[in-house]
């Protein structure tokens, strides 16, 4: 069984992590801006997104938005918020791995923050390849292991192994979003030579690579307001995303799978669900509720959010 960073587990409260952190917060979104510029389309999933901090920056460009959440508290408490502000948002509680929805469904898509919990990102591109499109966008960020303060931080040691290696598992300490203290988390950073492998053998093309947050340095923040660094970091984006030096990279990608595939257009959110376990399709004997046709497994939608978590 896959192991899951489950937010549930200790009420933890993500919004909380984002006091004080208006700068990372602003570079992430000028670079989806950016990234997604003139993008169009129907079915976007949002996966790990949370209480959808980043929704701003797809929902105009999609028209049925989704945001996908292995934490249902979170999606719970935050419901109210996101429905006034975005009316045509779908939630849905579910695991990355295993992924609700129909083959060729998805129109785009975008992981920010997420994949650090992943273990097994091969059997998660793998999931991901089955929803996507052919030529839809999907943006992959991750946590850079050889970042320029990692970096140094090995030079100093002596530890030249660090920067041959292409294994992507690198345990955080002090890290303890998603638990609390003291207990041990799922914290993964990436080399970008990995992460280029696994989505390309899972037929994702890189069209665009975009380093971020290159300024999060504590005593930066202490000479420098908000605006000033922002300048900087859309600088830093433009001249210096070919280096590995920003702690978080972001990869905007065009899925190549289902190429000469029929493409079915799904009226509603309930025509391209399926069994997460086996991927059959589903009946629905209620409006609340969905039964498997193979392994009988029943679903249930309570307060509008879909509870499709297996592990
Ligand atoms: C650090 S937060 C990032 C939230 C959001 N993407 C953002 O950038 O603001 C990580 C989120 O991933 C979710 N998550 C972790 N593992 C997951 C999994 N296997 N499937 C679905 N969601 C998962 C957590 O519940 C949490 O909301
Ligand atoms: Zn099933």
């Amino acid at each position: 069984m896959t192991k899951i960073s489950d937010y549930d587990m200790f009420d933890y409260d993500y919004r909380t992590y984002w006091e004080n952190r208006e700068y990372e917060n602003m570079a992430e979104k000028i670079l989806l801006e950016r990234v997604f510029d003139k993008t169009q389309g129907v079915w976007f999933l949002d996966i790990g997104g949370s209480y959808g901090r980043l929704t701003s920056t797809y929902y105009n460009r999609f028209s049925n938005p989704i945001i996908l959440d292995y934490s249902l508290k979170t999606l719970q408490k935050n419901k109210e918020i996101l429905k006034s502000k975005y009316k045509n948002i779908s939630l849905i509680a579910a695991n990355a791995y295993n992924l609700p929805f129909a083959p060729n469904s998805v129109d785009g898509g975008l992981m920010v923050r997420v994949l650090h919990h992943i273990e097994k990102p091969a059997t998660y591109f793998k999931e991901i390849a089955r929803v996507m499109k052919y030529n839809s966008p999907y943006i992959q960020e991750f946590p850079n292991m050889i970042h320029i303060k990692a970096s140094i931080r090995e030079l100093l040691k002596f530890n030249f192994s660090f920067f041959k290696q292409d294994s992507y598992k690198q345990p955080t300490r002090n890290n303890f979003e998603g638990v609390k203290e003291g207990v041990e988390g799922i914290f993964l950073n990436y080399h970008p030579k990995f992460l280029n492998k696994e989505l390309k053998k899972h037929n994702f093309k890189i069209t665009e690579r975009i380093g971020c947050s290159f300024l999060r340095l504590q005593f930066l923040k202490k000479f420098l307001n908000v605006d000033s660094m922002l300048f900087l970091e859309v600088l830093a984006q433009k001249v210096l995303s070919w280096t590995n030096i920003s702690p978080s990279i972001f990869l905007k990608t065009s899925s190549q799978n289902h190429k000469d595939k029929k493409e079915i257009s799904y009226e509603t959110l309930e025509d391209m669900l399926v069994c997460p376990k086996c991927k059959e399709k589903l009946t629905f004997p209620n409006p609340t509720t969905a039964v498997c046709s193979k392994c009988s497994t029943s679903y249930i939608k309570d307060q509008d959010i879909w509870d499709f978590r297996v592990k």
